[in-house]
Formats: C-alpha cells, sequence, structure tokens
C-alpha cells in the first residue's frame, strides 16, 4: 500500500500547477470574452513563466521544491523584524537590541507625546540584575534642565598642564555620538545638526569628516578624526596639519575628538566601497570619487602613549586651543594604563575622554567584534573613572560615555559611575524615526536613515524630524531633571554609585559603590599592594613609551590571589606575563586584517603587519582559560570588581 502524501507534499507544485491553469482558463476566456481576460491571461502566464525558472534554477533549494510559492518565505523573511516588532514582541522581551519599551519612550519623547506610565512599572523589581536610585525625603527643585559642563577648563580658573586648552567649550550633558555622513544619509546629517542647533547640545560628526550638510544649520560640531584622517589628510593617507587647522579654526567646531577605537569593533579598520564614494562623500573626506575608502585599523600619526599625547597637544594647538580629546573602547588594560602615564610623564592631558562600550552601535560591523570584542561600557567607564582618580588626573579630564543611553536612568547610572557626560548614537537614530529593522549595512534603510539612496532618503523629512531630535534630547533632560530632584541633588556630577542599588540575587541587594568601589585619588602614584588586582597586576606593566607591556621594575605584588595566570602551577609574575605577551607579538606570517564596508555586505581581506593576539599559552595552565581562546577570565573579571 503507498504511503499517504504529506500536506507540504501535495503543495509543493500546487502554486505552480494551479498558475499554469489560471494560464488555461484566461485562454479560454480571452477566446471566448475577449479583451476583459487578458490581465489575468498576463498574470498566471508570469507566475507560471517565475514557476518554471525556480524550478530550474540552482541557487534556492526552497525554490527549486516549491516553484512560486517558495517566494512566500523570503517575503516573510523580509517583513519578519517588522512583523516581530509590530505583532509579537513584548515590551520587555529581551532587546534586539533595544526592546519595545525603550524605543516607545524615545518615539513619545521626540514626538513629545505623553510619556507617563499608568497602572505600574511592568518590570519584575525582583529578578537579578533590577536596578534603582535611592530617592530622598529632602526632595530638590532644579529651575532648568539644561545641565551643562565645560569640557576644556572653566573660563577664569587656571588649567593645569602643559599645552591647556584655551577655549573651553560648555557642553550639554547629552549629545549626539560620532556617526559619518556617508553612514547616514545627508538628510539624517541635516536633521541631527538641526536639532542640536535648536536644543544647544553638541553633535559629533563621526569620521567621515565635515561635509556641507554638518554645516547647513550651524549645529556645533565635535569633529572627530578616525585613523582615515579623512577632511585632513594627504593623498597617502597620512595627517595633514593645515588641512586640519583649516577645518578645526571654524567656529562651529567646537571640540576634536580622536578616535581611537569604538565599542562595536574596537581594533577594526573600515572600508566605504568606491561605488558608494559618491561626490559628496569624497568631498568631505578629501579622498577620490569612486574609489575605495579605507580607514585602518591603527592610526600613522602616533604609535606609542607619549606620542598620542604630543599628537594631543600639536592638535589643541593647530586648533586655535580648542578641547581636544579622543574615544575609546577598553581593550587592554596596560595599554590604557600607559596612556595615562604618558600623561603623567608629558603632563600633557587630553580634555576628554569618551568610553565606549561593546554594546555600543555600529553601521556594520562583523559579528564576532559586535558580540565578543571589547569592554562593555560599565566596566571601561569604571576602570578610565577610576584610574583618572588613582592617577590625580581625574580634575583635568573630563569623561563622556556611549552605550545604549536611550532613557534619563541610563543617563543617571552612567554619571554615578563616573561620566560627566553621555552621548547617545541610536537614541538619537530613534528620534529620527529608526524602525530597528536592522538593515543599516545594506542601503535600503525603510526610514532613509542609513541610505546614500536618493529616493528612500526622501522618506526623512528635515523639517519634521528636526524638532524630534531636540525634543527627545529636552524631554530625556527633564526626565533627569525629575529624577535628580527626588534624589535630592542639585546637578548629574552630584550623582554617585552609593546612589544606585542593585538586586543581586532574589534576597540580596547592593549599592553600586560595594559591588564597585572606588580608588583613592593618587593611590596609584604610591604602594599598590592594597589595590585591586587589575592595578597591582597590570599597572607595573604599562609603558609610558610603548603600548606594549614591559619588564616592570617593581618586582611581584605581594599576596597575590590565586586567580591570576599561571606558570607550571605558581601564581605568573607580571615580569612572566609581560614577557610571555611580548613573545606573542612577534610578526606572525600569515596575519590579516578583515576590513567591513561601512555599508555593503562584501568582506575584503587586506594583508597587514598587525598581529593578532592570543592568550600566550602560560596562561591557559591556570586552568582559568579553559579553551585557551579567550582572555583569562579571571583577570577580566578582576578588572571588574
Ligand atoms: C550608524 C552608526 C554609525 C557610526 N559611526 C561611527 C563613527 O563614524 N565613529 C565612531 O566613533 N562611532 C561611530 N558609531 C558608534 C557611535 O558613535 C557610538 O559609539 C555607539 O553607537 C554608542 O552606542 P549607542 O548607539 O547605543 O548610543 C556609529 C554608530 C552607528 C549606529
Ligand atoms: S536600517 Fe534604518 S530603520 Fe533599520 S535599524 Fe538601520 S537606521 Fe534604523
Amino acid at each position: 500500500m503507498s504511503k499517504p502524501m504529506p500536506f507540504a507534499q501535495s503543495i509543493r507544485f500546487t502554486t505552480w500547477a494551479l498558475c499554469a491553469l489560471g494560464v488555461v482558463l484566461s485562454a479560454v476566456a480571452l477566446a471566448i470574452w475577449g479583451r476583459g481576460a487578458w490581465v489575468p491571461l498576463v498574470v498566471f502566464g508570469a507566475l507560471t513563466l517565475l514557476g518554471w525558472r525556480d524550478y530550474t534554477q540552482t541557487r534556492h533549494a526552497v525554490l527549486r521544491n516549491y516553484p512560486v510559492l517558495g517566494h512566500m518565505r523570503f517575503l516573510l523573511e523580509f517583513i519578519r523584524p517588522e512583523i516581530r516588532q509590530y505583532f509579537v514582541e513584548g515590551d520587555h522581551d529581551a532587546g534586539e537590541p533595544f526592546t519595545r519599551a525603550q524605543r516607545t519612550v524615545v518615539y513619545q519623547r521626540a514626538k513629545g507625546a505623553p510619556d507617563v506610565r499608568p497602572f505600574g512599572t511592568k518590570l519584575d523589581v525582583g529578578a537579578k540584575g533590577y536596578e534603582w536610585i535611592n530617592h530622598s525625603l529632602q526632595t530638590t527643585r532644579i529651575d532648568s534642565h539644561d545641565f551643562r559642563i565645560w569640557i576644556g577648563g572653566e573660563p577664569g580658573t587656571p588649567r593645569a598642564g602643559a599645552s591647556p586648552c584655551t577655549q573651553p567649550y560648555n557642553a550639554s550633558v547629552f549629545n549626539i555620538s560620532a556617526m559619518s555622513f556617508g553612514a547616514l544619509s545627508a538628510n539624517a546629517i541635516l536633521a541631527l545638526n538641526q536639532g542640536a542647533r535648536i536644543g544647544g547640545f553638541a553633535h559629533d560628526t563621526g569620521e567621515g569628516g565635515i561635509s556641507r550638510y554638518h554645516r547647513e544649520h550651524g549645529g556645533d560640531i565635535i569633529w572627530e578624526i578616525g585613523s582615515g584622517y579623512f577632511g585632513c589628510r594627504n593623498a597617502d593617507g597620512s595627517f595633514n596639519a593645515e588641512r586640519f587647522a583649516a577645518q578645526a579654526r571654524e567656529p562651529q567646531v567646537k571640540m576634536v575628538e580622536i578616535k581611537i577605537s569604538q565599542g562595536a569593533k574596537p581594533g577594526h579598520g573600515g572600508v566605504l566601497p568606491g561605488a558608494k564614494v559618491t561626490p559628496e562623500i569624497a568631498a568631505a573626506r578629501g579622498v577620490p570619487v569612486g574609489v575605495d575608502c579605507i580607514s585602518p585599523s591603527a592610526h600613522s600619526a602616533f604609535s606609542t602613549p607619549v606620542e598620542l599625547m604630543h599628537f594631543i597637544a600639536r592638535l589643541r594647538t593647530l586648533s586655535g586651543g580648542k578641547p581636544v580629546g579622543f574615544k575609546l573602547c577598553i581593550g587592554h588594560i596596560w595599554e590604557w594604563f600607559g596612556i595615562v602615564k604618558a600623561m603623567l610623564e608629558t603632563d600633557i592631558t587630553p580634555d576628554y575622554i569618551v568610553v565606549d562600550g561593546a554594546e555600543g552601535g555600529t553601521g556594520a560591523a562583523p559579528i564576532e567584534f559586535a558580540d565578543h570584542m571589547g569592554a562593555p561600557v560599565q566596566e571601561g567607564l569604571h576602570l578610565v573613572h577610576n584610574t583618572l582618580i588613582g592617577a590625580g588626573l581625574r580634575e583635568r579630564v573630563k569623561i563622556g560615555a556611549a552605550g545604549k543611553v536611550i532613557t534619563s536612568f541610563d543617563l543617571a547610572r552612567m554619571f554615578a559611575l563616573g561620566a560627566d557626560w553621555c552621548n547617545s548614537g541610536r537614541g538619537f537614530m530613534m528620534a529620527l524615526g529608526c524602525i530597528q529593522a536592522q538593515v543599516c549595512h545594506s542601503g535600503f534603510c525603510p526610514t532613509g536613515i542609513t541610505t546614500q539612496d536618493q529616493k528612500r532618503e526622501r522618506a526623512l523629512v528635515v523639517a519634521d524630524k528636526a524638532p524630534r531630535v531636540a525634543q527627545y534630547h529636552a524631554n530625556t533632560l527633564h526626565a533627569l531633571k525629575e529624577l535628580l530632584q527626588a534624589a535630592g541633588l542639585m546637578h548629574p556630577d552630584q550623582l554617585s554609585t552609593h546612589h544606585i542599588v542593585r538586586r543581586i540575587d532574589s534576597e540580596r541587594i547592593r549599592l553600586l559603590s560595594a559591588i564597585m568601589p572606588t580608588i583613592r585619588p593618587g593611590a596609584l602614584l604610591n604602594d599598590l599592594s592594597h589595590q585591586l588586582n587589575v592595578y597591582r597586576l597590570y599597572w607595573p606593566l604599562a609603558d609610558a613609551h610603548s603600548f606594549n607591556p614591559r619588564n616592570p621594575d617593581a618586582g611581584e605584588p605581594d599576596g597575590a590571589p590565586d586567580i591570576r595566570p599561571t606558570v607550571a602551577g605558581r601564581p605568573a609574575s607580571a615580569a612572566q606575563i609581560a614577557e610571555a605577551l611580548t613573545r606573542r607579538r612577534a610578526p606572525h606570517p600569515g596575519a590579516i586584517t578583515h576590513l567591513v564596508p561601512e555599508q555593503s555586505n562584501a568582506h575584503r581581506a587586506v594583508p597587514s603587519a598587525d598581529t593578532p593576539t592570543h592568550v600566550p599559552k602560560e596562561w591557559t595552565a591556570s586552568g582559568a582559560n579553559g579553551a585557551g581562546g579567550a582572555p583569562a577570565p579571571a583577570a577580566h573579571e578582576d578588572q571588574v570588581v
């Protein structure tokens, strides 16, 4: 007896067969009734031919098996994000990357719609990781939500250090994060910059240079300079001082930011494919039209921490004394400590540092970089803040932070962890109408934000979206003002880790100050033996004259706990770690660096002399790093406490 045909089997060719039947019936109808039947004849004919093409093509197995019908799958896949967002996703489902609730609050604040929550919280206040701010019985009254800070020193107060800033900037505590023209459309740049001007806050250009769209509305600009030195480069891609000075001295440019790394793809380069290098993008970047535009993975203007400090001083002079800082995502701890040692040695300090977290956004990044490279903002920010305190430099350097900052509580948390201000990238994209379709790299952005297709970008009406950018900013800061008032504070700079409480498990809670203790001022300049392991172990390794770890003079710190890597069963000394890491840095014959196009799927491999760093084999002997592929977790945990 033959087996019954499964349903899926029976419908395999049914749709195609029905189309063919439709052709026959339409042809008969045409013969009987004449002209009116040609429309179904054409439609069914086209579908029948499509079925034939599906059946004979060799690229898509689904279409070969399900001619015509198989296209439904592609259609459904295409609209899956929208279906999920509109019909399936719960308000607080783990974000992809932002929850519906987060997106909704941005849309509401951008539109000036009511953002109150009836009936109480939907969060599980008993869940591990739940956080809140302690409120006060002595609430305050704050006149304005326009919270500001001085970057580069307060006017009228003496500035410390060699090469101090002479044109400090009075910045809002909430600004637009770096996103280039090229990654964003012209209309998106126009709307962001006009919004920044309306709201009196800053708009970071991203590393793609200052375009005419940044200039049109005159909003304050932070000019970001990446490793491609776009807008200030020679033909060979090296830094050009004259070109830099010409633009940095423009009054609209308020600060200069050296991009060292970005949280979503730290240590990675990028390439804008030649086909996307339009005349306007080429003009902003100072590169030839139609030629691949490459951002190397490292800078050519400096190669040691001390050289970085001198580069900062040089940019400050060339810009006419404007604040100069850098943006980084924390990676190897000794490299960051080396930068701080260089500050101490040269007496040159950046006016600010923006700490970007691994959770930050990007136009395009390899998935491993986006998911597993670089420190999250909480750990990076805490480390940067504490290192500067420990080195006695915190008063001279302001700190910005970025990484999924959407609501005023996100802002408050960053301030508590040590930030002086915050940047948001995707928050402001949502204010422009981003629906989180996540096809930013394809050029097919449905909302006209991340595309260079003029027909698509016309969907973004600047006059409508610029006020939304300003309103999102203002309403978020208004909500922050209300949080501060309830906590009995007057300014975000009064927030500390003592104000935030985190649930550890169902029975226990902790102040952030207990989980993430603050170092004593100047502690790194003295005996390290009582400091956390991250300082005891890595500070001696750091070298102001090299990003490589060095053999420390200080020897091995006393009483090192057994979470450290081991060599032959004994805790490794700092010197042994340094030696192992230095050996690892010998050039690798087959090393390659993959560059990701800023708006394309195509990955390209470009040879590089850089060596990928791996965990030394000696470290894995500790058992702390079983597979030997990822950084030793013990050391990383140490870093975060
Ligand atoms: C579309 C897009 C383009 C970006 N371009 C740059 C860039 O040119 N330079 C840079 O330093 N960061 C860039 N970033 C990263 C943001 O400036 C920021 O660090 C990160 O998005 C912060 O996370 P948030 O989006 O959660 O606020 C980009 C991010 C996005 C989403
Ligand atoms: S493609 Fe457009 S709408 Fe989708 S996430 Fe990117 S910017 Fe937002």
